[in-house]
């Protein structure tokens, strides 16, 4: 029987549903039935620490565990019911143009006798993906971000339990709102897409929603609110993303330094316009930034199902050899594409469909289009 070695990885920021979808490569790869039909035995090892690992690691080094772990059925065996990712991540960048170790991660994977590798990661991981790729290296990726920006796929792990955080903490701050009448701007996260803004704004029924895609107005923002009162209502919850920003305004940045991707760190737009809301309205107002609690916690129910079913489809690529693609979900069906289809531009909340301008909120048709 043939022999083949599958390495994986995770790369990123974390989120809910990477364990799941490792677990899930492991227990397919390894399955004994399977492995008679495939007349293939496969092997998997984790990467620590994303390609950071594969950069550190000495392939015939003492210290190789620090970087290397074999995974086998019975070590993955509870991994779904965790959040963030057992293998550990890193936000460092192989091709960096100020210290390009790209030719070390070729050589590692070579001596490591990785057959083929499993990127599980977002925009940038994979971005490193596809150029390994295209030096030889047999890539699959499976997609991951909360930001849900990734174009190709209709799915990235870790959506929807940010979803439920933001959805549960807004159902607390909603009693402590009311009790004192006051609005609460609720920071999420999404540097350019909305998404986590308009669908957590939307599942928990927030008075305003504002996103990266379209620049608000502050005097619109206060006049709705002040509507809102004159209607009778007590308090309100505004969700918006860490990048939205007023017209004529930039993105407001938390820390200047980048990382190995080139991003500053975005924060404090939500604590900018709950100072804005009170000078111009008068109303007391709050703000909180949910920040990494969104990529926190168990998977949800969705998270786990769909980091199996990635993480099944994953290895059927492999035993398949269609290397050079990434898992995807389109139109509810897993499918896969290539990786260059899941980059290159962001996978934006569609302003004109999606969004409603007068009401800085989700869209009230659905069905009918209509002005
Ligand atoms: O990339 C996903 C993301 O969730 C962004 O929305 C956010 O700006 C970023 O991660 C923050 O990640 P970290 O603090 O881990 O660099």
């Amino acid at each position: 029987m043939r022999r083949c070695r599958i390495g994986i990885l995770t790369g990123g920021g974390d989120c809910a549903g990477l364990n799941p979808a490792i677990k899930w490569v492991v227990k397919t790869a390894l399955d004994r039935r399977l492995a008679l039909e495939r007349d293939t035995r496969y092997e998997v090892i984790g990467i620590r620490n994303g390609w950071r690992g594969l950069i550190n690691v000495d392939p015939e080094g003492a210290d190789i565990d620090k970087y290397i772990v074999p995974l086998d059925e019975e070590k993955v065996r509870t991994w779904d019911r965790y959040g963030g990712t057992n293998l550990g991540t890193s936000r460092t960048n192989p091709y960096d143009p100020n210290d390009d170790c790209s030719k070390r991660v070729i050589r590692n994977i070579e001596q490591l006798g990785i057959e083929a590798l499993v990127v599980i990661g977002g925009e940038d991981t994979l971005g490193v993906a596809q150029k390994l790729s295209h030096e030889g290296v047999n890539i699959i990726g499976i997609p991951k971000t909360i930001d849900k920006d990734l174009p190709g796929t209709d799915y990235t792990l870790g959506f929807e339990t940010a979803l439920d955080v933001i959805v549960e903490a807004v159902d607390r701050l909603r009693t402590t709102a009311g009790s004192h009448e006051r609005i609460f701007v609720v920071e999420t996260m999404g540097r350019q897409s909305g998404w986590l803004a308009l669908e957590g704004g939307e599942s928990c029924g927030a008075f305003l929603i504002l996103i990266p895609e379209y620049d608000f107005s502050i005097e619109k923002v206060n006049e709705l609110l002040l509507e809102g009162r004159k209607s009778g209502t007590r308090y309100g919850i505004i969700i918006m993303a860490e990048g939205a920003k007023p017209i004529g305004g930039t993105e407001i940045v938390r820390d200047e330094t980048v990382d190995g991707f080139g991003h500053k760190k975005l924060g404090g737009v939500g604590e900018f316009l709950a100072g804005e809301i009170h000078s111009g309205t008068g109303l007391e107002t709050r703000s909180i930034v949910l920040s990494h609690l969104q990529r926190g916690g168990a998977p949800c129910a969705y998270d786990r199902r769909m980091g199996r079913y990635f993480g099944i489809a994953a290895v059927d690529l492999i035993v398949g050899e269609d290397f050079g693609k990434i898992v995807s979900l389109r139109k509810n069906e897993i499918t896969a594409i290539p990786i260059e289809d899941a980059l290159g531009r962001l996978n934006l909340v569609d302003v004109d469909t999606q969004y409603d301008v007068e009401r800085y909120n989700g869209r009230r048709t659905i069905l009918r289009r209509c002005g």
